[in-house]
């Protein structure tokens, strides 16, 4: 096997994130404009024959496991065709999908027999009125059908992802470690970040993990960390302490995870970005369509890995927001 994606921090990056398209159906206000979105043209997107290309050049420097985002994915035409190709890649033994649900009810079943075996769905809010205020769109209802449909497909586990806002989710917390315990999904609350397209985050809008934690706690009943954690997953777990319901936190900016990333991303229009945070990219769609030679991609690679930072600055005076939100970066 040729040499791992091994960055100067001694990172070895096994994990990529491929966006498939930058279009969404809502418009989540910590990611996208009210308005006015501007989206990346059809022809600027990678193929699905120009995806599987560069996967299988990262096969051998050790990348095995990859997720499918957005935008939202489910939006592209066809999407289970390429988790077909991706999925008959040799060395690919994991392959997610992170999604809105909202179109999901129709898809599940085809994206698992597909070989899909992973998915997250992000759910903000279990009550519909909160849901619009934070997606600015309906859909509500779609999403809830979505979460059944994943599991009655057999997806195992589904996990719901919830951004936590302060003073938009507090409400949301118990509902939310009620519904972990009741539908079995692993709820995964994710701390917001500085990716908004507004540019209005800030920390003090940030709702903690360990605030959440305490929430849970009390109103429900002490969570206890769950002992197997695989290595360089950013959510830590937990178990309600009788033994049901689990639920995780992505604390990226109340405990950053960077030391363990294992990450790395293409966005839909073929950048690789070493961070979702950095403020540079390597232009992979050009190598791939100028007919670059293999040797040239993959050292275009190790160069961006090469350059990948410590981690992000979000807690410090000398953070920048990247130039991309979310929406065009891939979650
Ligand atoms: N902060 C935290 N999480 C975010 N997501 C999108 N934008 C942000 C943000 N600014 C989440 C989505 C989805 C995942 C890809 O990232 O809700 O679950
Ligand atoms: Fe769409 Fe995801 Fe962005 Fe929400 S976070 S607007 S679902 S791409």
């Amino acid at each position: 096997m040729s040499a791992p994606l091994i960055d100067s921090f001694g990172r070895r990056h096994n994990n990529l994130r491929i966006s498939v398209t930058d279009r969404c159906n809502i418009r989540c206000f910590y990611c996208m404009p009210a308005t006015d979105v501007v989206f990346m043209d059809r022809k600027e997107l990678l193929s699905f024959e120009e995806i599987e290309q560069f996967v299988r050049l990262m096969v051998p420097l050790g990348v095995d496991k990859l997720r499918l985002t957005g935008g939202e994915p489910l939006v592209r035409r066809d999407l289970h065709v390429l988790v077909e190709r991706l999925a008959a890649i040799e060395g690919i033994r994991d392959i997610g999908l992170t999604t809105n649900g909202i179109l999901l009810a129709d898809q599940a079943q085809k994206l698992y027999d597909a070989g899909l075996r992973r998915i997250n769905i992000s759910l903000d809010a279990l009550s519909p009125e909160k849901f619009k205020e934070i997606t600015r769109r309906e859909g509500f209802e779609q999403v809830i059908e979505g979460i059944h449909a994943a599991k009655a497909a057999g997806f195992n586990p589904v996990k719901v992802n919830a951004v936590s806002i302060r003073n938009m989710t507090e409400d949301e917390i118990v509902p939310f470690g009620h519904f972990a315990r009741e539908t079995g999904a692993e709820v995964r609350f994710i701390e917001f970040m500085p990716l908004d397209a507004d540019a209005k985050w800030q920390r003090d809008k940030v709702l903690f993990a360990g605030e959440i934690i305490e929430i849970l706690a009390r109103e429900i009943m002490p969570l206890v960390p769950v002992a197997e954690q695989p290595a360089g997953a950013p959510a830590s777990d937990f178990m309600f302490e009788d033994g049901v319901g689990r639920v995780g936190f992505i604390a990226s900016v109340s405990q950053p995870f960077c030391a363990s990333c294992n990450r790395f991303r293409l966005t839909a229009d073929g950048r690789l970005r070493n961070c979702l945070f950095s403020l540079d990219e390597t232009d992979i769609r050009s190598l791939l369509r100028e007919g670059a030679a293999d040797e040239a991609i993959v050292e275009a690679v190790r160069a961006s890995i090469g350059a990948k930072k410590e981690g992000h600055e979000i807690n410090t005076a000398r953070f920048i927001q990247p130039d991309r939100p979310m929406y065009s970066i891939g979650g």
